[in-house]
């Protein structure tokens, strides 16, 4: 049995904990949380009880899911104490941070793995497996679009590292993980076009980025915090033999037909739904890799990695240049 202790009981702490209730062969020891309400809720929820840090770094392993800051020094304890981590992306908003964090954690030989849950989702894996199998020949342009139905609370806006280094570092990693090749230029444009407050708060709302690879391979990432229609998750890669595409995801197959055309279900309507089967399959890889039956990834590296296409595609819109991301 793998105890699991969870850390923060906000939007993606209770799918976690959800999750790890319901997997065999795992335990939720417990919640540590600063809002004891959140935690309380969550605990009784799955027959747990609530923690406070200390007791969580005595768990098997730690599930980190609170705010972004305190991930680092939470992964230093999970070291020190010489506990299996599963980490919420990013890993910090401070590439020097990252760093330190990431030496800690080899030096003391732990397992770490971090959240870029969409390397699991079943759709998206699959673009993978078949360009690893060759189906369309070599890669050559690849296209990924993520738009949120509607741009987050000002607040968390405020605290999350903008647009680049919270939700674009998704699209980054999985422009990595697609391209299978480390890209060597970044180009970006971005506006706020969706709310003003969000350009007050000094973030965007809506922005594209290109990268390329030594080889020459093209990525184009499309973010936006707005889609009428639901939450926009697409990826397209074209290659020398044909193209791979893997499409929305609606709640029913059913489509409605009259005289003003052909209607389907609006798309899933954001991450909790679109990507329930990809947080089942991140953390039993997580599992197999606190067990030692499997290496731990994306891990620590993958998480440098995105921040620093991140914090490139940060330095191309500010400066209109072409960047090349710093050296992990
Ligand atoms: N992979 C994904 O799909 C995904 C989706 C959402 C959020 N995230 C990441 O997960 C993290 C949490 O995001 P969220 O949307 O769940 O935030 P949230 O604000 O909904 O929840 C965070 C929770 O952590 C608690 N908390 C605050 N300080 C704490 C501390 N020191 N120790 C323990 N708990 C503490 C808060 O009280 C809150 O309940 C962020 O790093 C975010 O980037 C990832």
């Amino acid at each position: 049995m793998l105890d699991i202790a969870v850390l923060g009981a906000g939007r993606i702490g209770r799918i976690h904990a959800g999750n790890i209730a319901a997997h065999a062969g795992v335990r939720l020891v417990g919640v540590a949380e600063t809002d004891a309400s959140a935690a309380a809720q969550l605990a009784a929820l799955h027959g747990t009880r609530t923690l406070d840090v200390a007791d969580a770094m005595r768990a098997d392993a730690v599930l980190i899911a609170s705010p972004t800051p305190t991930h680092a020094d939470y992964i230093e304890q999970a070291a020190a104490a010489g506990r299996a981590v599963f980490c919420e992306k990013p890993i910090d908003l401070s590439a020097a941070r990252v760093r330190t964090c990431l030496a800690t954690a080899q030096r003391a030989g732990i397992v770490l793995m971090v959240g870029f849950n969409r390397r699991f989702d079943p759709h998206f894996a699959a673009v993978k497996q078949r360009l690893d199998a060759g189906e369309i020949g070599a890669l050559e342009l690849l296209t990924i679009i993520n738009r949120d139905p509607s741009p987050p609370p000002l607040s968390y806006v405020a605290n999350s590292g903008g647009l680049f280094r919270d939700m674009m570092i998704h699209d980054l990693d999985m422009a990595r993980f697609l391209l299978d090749e480390e890209p060597v230029e970044v180009t970006a444009a971005a506006s706020c076009l969706v709310d003003p407050a969000i350009g007050a708060a000094g973030d965007v709302d809506t922005a594209l980025v290109t990268l390329r690879t030594a080889s020459g391979r093209l990525c184009q990432i499309s973010n936006s915090r707005r889609a009428t229609y639901g939450y926009d998750q697409r990826i397209e890669a074209h290659g020398a033999g044909g193209l791979l595409r893997a499409g929305n995801v609606f709640p029913t197959t059913v489509d409605i037909a009259n005289a003003s055309g052909f209607r389907s279900d609006p798309v899933l309507p954001f991450f909790l739904e679109r990507y329930a089967a990809a947080y089942r399959a991140e953390l039993d890889a997580f599992v197999k890799a606190a067990r030692g039956e499997a290496p731990a990834r994306p891990n620590g590296e993958d998480g440098l990695r995105a921040l620093l296409l991140a914090d490139a595609a940060v330095e191309a819109a500010r400066s209109g240049r072409t960047v090349q991301p710093a050296e992990a």
